[in-house]
């Protein structure tokens, strides 16, 4: 688990970005703050378009931003939306994050900023790894 201090960061962090969130089809805002190994804070949300496939999700957005900024250790993110009702992660951004960190502290915070955390591998048993051979 996080310390509170840094969860409280990254909580933020989150909050910030939900308010940059493109989604002029769903109208469903979601933003993402994710946490290096060296502390380092990495947000991202969803994108949406036209050609409706294209769609980006938050998570899957600050990954990118994490990867893209050097790193490949992380050790939590937050992920808040527009919604009442804490929203999980979807089955793609699961797989994404659970290839980088199994053991991810995963923060949902709603709309009305309640807050809880659980770990990644808990909602993604026998997530696909590459058997290399
Ligand atoms: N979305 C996310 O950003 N993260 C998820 O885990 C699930 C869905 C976005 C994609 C789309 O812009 C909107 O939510 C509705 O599906």
């Amino acid at each position: 688990m996080i310390s509170k201090v840094r969860q409280r960061k990254l909580i933020n962090s989150a909050l910030k970005v939900l308010k940059h969130s493109y989604s002029p089809h769903s109208g469903f805002k979601v933003g993402s703050a994710l946490l290096s190994k060296n502390g380092k804070i990495y947000a991202g949300t969803n994108v949406e378009f036209d050609a409706f496939s294209l769609t980006i999700c938050a998570e899957r957005s600050a990954l990118f931003n994490g990867i893209s900024g050097g790193e490949k250790k992380f050790t939590a993110i937050a992920v808040a939306t527009s919604s009442d009702k804490f929203i999980y992660p979807c089955g793609l951004c699961r797989q994404a994050l659970v290839e980088f960190n199994p053991d991810m502290e995963v923060i949902l915070i709603t709309k009305s900023k309640k807050v809880k955390s659980f770990i990644l591998k808990d909602v993604m048993p026998n997530y696909f790894k590459l058997n290399r051979v």
